[in-house]
């Protein structure tokens, strides 16, 4: 594939929508080709499976492994739609949340388990990102600093605990994948975080 792909991962209110709006304005910046794309979402299709896959009414009564096709469908659709498609026209892909989000939220944290997301997300798995980038903050240091201003959809309701899980889950996954998963130490301001992930995407000759 001609273009580049990228992932950005991390726990709620670990500040990955700041750096990734702190990002695509730095590329657009300097004149790069890239895409900014979000998951679930990012497609018509996958953004009306989104709507149901976050309803707070389905609080109770989603079971994981609903939750965890149906991420599965709107990455697939996503991943054909519109992913492939720009790294064939030799884009940057900069992908908020890939499958490294089932991973740690569904795989962990709901405990499917990790081969369970992987036959699941077959297809995803041969497009794996050239780097995932993990925003590496603690969730209760992150919950502190964001003051607890939650937007309340149905993953942000869970508890601190489900939280502590998915971070684990994150851990893992820096073990399972170390050649393309790069943690990045958020407990710095969001300038220096930035300045961190420029720095790794120029290391890796993405910029
Ligand atoms: P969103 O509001 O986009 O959250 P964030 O700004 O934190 O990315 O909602 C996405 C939610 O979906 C988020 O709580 C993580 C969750 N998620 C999974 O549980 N599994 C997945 O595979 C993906 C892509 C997201």
């Amino acid at each position: 594939m001609k273009g580049k792909f990228v992932s950005l991962e991390g726990c709620e209110g670990s500040g990955k929508s700041t750096q990734t709006r702190l990002l695509s304005a730095y590329l657009e910046e300097q004149g790069t080709d890239f895409l900014f794309t979000r998951e679930p979402g990012g497609s018509t299709i996958s953004e009306d499976i989104r709507r149901i896959i976050l309803n707070g009414q389905y609080a109770e009564k989603m079971s994981p492994e609903c939750e965890a096709l149906l991420y599965a469908a709107s990455r697939i659709q996503h991943l054909k739609q519109v992913i492939i498609p720009a790294l064939e026209a030799g884009k940057l892909v900069l992908c908020d949340r890939y499958v490294d989000s089932s991973f740690a939220y569904q795989g962990h944290a709901r405990g499917l388990g990790m081969d369970y997301i992987e036959k699941i997300n077959a297809t995803a798995m041969e497009y794996q990102p050239d780097l995932t980038l993990f925003m590496d903050i603690n969730p209760v240091q992150a919950f502190e600093r964001k003051h607890g201003a939650d937007k309340g959809d149905r993953i942000e309701q869970e508890g601190i605990e489900f939280h502590q899980k998915v971070y684990e889950g994150y851990k893992i996954l820096e073990d399972r994948f170390p050649a393309r998963f790069v943690a990045v130490d958020c407990s710095g301001t969001k300038y220096e975080t930035q300045d961190k992930i420029r720095a790794i995407l120029k290391e890796r000759g993405i910029i």
